[in-house]
Formats: structure tokens, sequence, C-alpha cells
């Protein structure tokens, strides 16, 4: 679990907690799922414990007055949310979920509830509600298969055998040790304050570089709790100009940017927009130093604003690899200009 979802639960009533208890254990045990099977609807997901079914139809004037509170009803869905963003993004890390798309989630839990409360007030007999919430849960992940589709196209049964977005695409997290030899650096030559964006989930680079005396902070969009992590999309981030004097983003920015550009239903162009302003965002002389490499943008780069330096980590090669297969590392350095290109002697 997130920080930000601890916070969200800790502070509510037991019923709350015991409903969330229910939700969580239930991502728990689909961790493992694809979003193929989610988009297949697998059986697994239609599965309802018989202790928990009871719990709600003998406990139903309590989860229907929970439910009728606004505040209960919204908070619940957003647990909802947040436990299905983590799935998401633990079953494949390319899927994309914005601010519109995290609405569109929420508001087919906030109906699911609306549902499950219609259900709890009509049904006077357990087996019709057993009955009729399997048709909800039913007719619920066949809205959420519907929506996963929208990533593709499933009118094409080729896309839909081959989708990467269908695929499980894990998302690793590496050791500071094994990140800073990738990229070749050493802590000490880092200019502060960092940034590492996409730092991930423990952000164990950051609080690394801290240890070593070093201002630093990450951003993810799934952290846990830390008061150097901050949980955010970097798309809702707002990157000031002259902040930053480094910027290190392993295997997250540009392998992001990469697979937009390279992929028929790619936003390239949204991260064309952030990859400029990340870079307004450096220091004169700070660099945005990242792994893998974006040739078909680091080319246009003003040269008169920007250094534009690539290496291959020969002598660390912590993945082993063959030379050419090793990953590009870029160092993009702000020249000692402002952000309109003038050069500042
Ligand atoms: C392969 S992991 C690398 C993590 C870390 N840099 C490392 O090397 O251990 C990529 C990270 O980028 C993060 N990420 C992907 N898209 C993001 C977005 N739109 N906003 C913030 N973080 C994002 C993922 O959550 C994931 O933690």
């Amino acid at each position: 679990m997130t920080g930000l979802l601890t916070y969200m639960i800790d502070s509510q009533p037991d019923l709350f907690k015991e409903l969330t208890g229910f939700v969580l254990r239930r991502y728990q045990r689909n961790n493992r799922k694809s979003m193929r099977d989610v988009y297949e609807v697998d059986r697994d997901f239609l599965r309802l414990e018989k202790e928990n079914l009871e719990f709600l139809f003998n406990n139903r004037t309590d989860v229907v007055t929970l439910l009728n509170n606004p505040d209960h009803l919204s908070d619940l869905a957003r647990v909802f949310v947040k436990s299905s963003l983590e799935f998401t993004y633990n079953s494949n890390q390319y899927i994309h979920l914005d601010n519109v798309e995290q609405q569109r989630l929420l508001d087919m839990y906030q109906s699911y509830l609306r549902g499950m409360k219609q259900i709890l007030e009509t049904d006077r007999i357990f087996n019709d509600f057993e009955k009729d919430f399997s048709t909800l849960v039913k007719d619920h992940f066949n809205d959420l298969s519907s929506n996963i589709s929208r990533f593709f196209d499933r009118k094409d049964a080729r896309q839909v055998q081959e989708n990467i977005i269908l695929k499980q695409v894990v998302c690793a997290e590496y050791s500071p040790d094994f990140q800073l030899g990738l990229l070749g650096l050493s802590p000490e030559e880092l200019l502060p304050p960092v940034l590492d964006l996409g730092c991930g989930k423990n952000g164990t680079l950051v609080k690394f570089l801290r240890e070593k005396g070093i201002a630093a902070l990450g951003v993810d969009r799934l952290v846990e709790s830390d008061p150097a992590l901050i949980e955010a999309d970097w798309f809702d981030i707002k990157f000031n100009a002259g902040t930053w004097g480094t910027i290190l983003s392993h295997m997250a920015f540009s392998n992001h940017f990469l697979f937009q550009h390279r992929y028929k239903y790619g936003k390239p162009h949204q991260y064309a927009r952030l990859y400029m302003q990340i870079l307004e965002s450096l220091k004169p002389g700070g660099s945005f130093i990242y792994s893998p490499g974006l040739p078909f943008i680091e080319q246009f780069l003003p040269k008169e604003q920007f250094k534009v330096e690539s290496k291959v980590m020969a002598k660390s090669n912590p993945m082993k690899l063959d030379r050419q297969e090793q990953p590009v590392v870029m160092q993009i350095t702000q020249l000692a200009g402002d952000s309109t290109g003038a050069v500042r002697q």
C-alpha cells in the first residue's frame, strides 16, 4: 500500500476500514493478473467470498448508512481507484492513467457502490442479495473491460492478441549502486538540488543521496510514505525554470517517452512538451541525466542552449551486457543562458 492509501484509510470509521479490507484483500489475491485478464474478465475476479457477502448482508443497515454519506461513498470509491492504479501500474507500467482517466474510474466505482447500496436496501433474502450482487460485479467488470479496450483498437483481433497494453510489463526498481553505476555517476559530482523523476515506489536512490547529505527529492506516481518522496504524476508537476541542479531519471521518463513515441496509440507530443519543460527547469550548468536515450528529439535541441552528451557505460556494465547492447546514457546540460536561448557571459 502506498503512503497516501494508508492515510486515506486510517482516519475512517471501523466499518469503512472493514470494507476497504475486503477491497484490498481482493486486489492482493489478484495481484499477479494482467490487463489481459481484466480485458477478458478472468473468472477469479467474479469469485465472491461467502464470508464477505454475509458480512455485507448482516450489516446492511450500517453499510447503507455509510454509503448514504456522500463523503464516505466517494472516499471508498477513491480507495478502489488507488488500488486499481496500483494494480494497473504493477501489471503494465506503460499504461498512463491521467486525471481524466482517474475521474472516469472514480465514476465507475461510485456507480458500483451505489448499485451495491441499492441492492442492500431492497433485497430481504440472502440468496436474492447474492444473485443480484454477482450480477452487479459481472456488469462492473464488463465496464472495466471496455474501459481498458479504449487503449487499443479492439476491432482489430491481432491488436488484441499482441497489444502491449494487455501484456505484463513489470516495473523494476534498482538499487542506488546499480542506478549510479549505469548512469556512470558518483554522488559527489551531482549539482544540487537533485530531482529523481520516476524514482520508484521506495525511492532508494533519493534516500541514498540524502544520507550522503545531498539535497534530493523523488517523484513517482506511487510512493511509500516519506518526506523526500512526492506521489505525483510527472505531468502534474510544475517545473519552474532554473530550479534543479540535476534531474535524474533511470529507466523512467525517457523509457516512457520512447514507448509513447513507438506505440501506435501513443501520445509522444505530450512527452515532448514535458521534456522541454524539464530542460528549462535546470539551473545554468545543471543537467538532465537519463537512460535510455531519445535520439529522435535530442538532435533538435538548440545547441546554443543545451550541451548534449551521450555515453555507454563500458566499465561498470552492471547488466553484464555486450557493449552494443548497453543502454545509452544521456546528459543534457543547460548552458549558462536563459530560457530564451540568450547566452549569459
Ligand atoms: C522502471 S521504474 C524505474 C524506477 C527507478 N528510477 C529505478 O531505476 O529503480 C519506472 C518508474 O517510472 C514511474 N512512472 C511512470 N510513469 C510515470 C508518471 N507519469 N509519473 C510519475 N512516475 C511515473 C513508475 O511508477 C516507475 O516507478
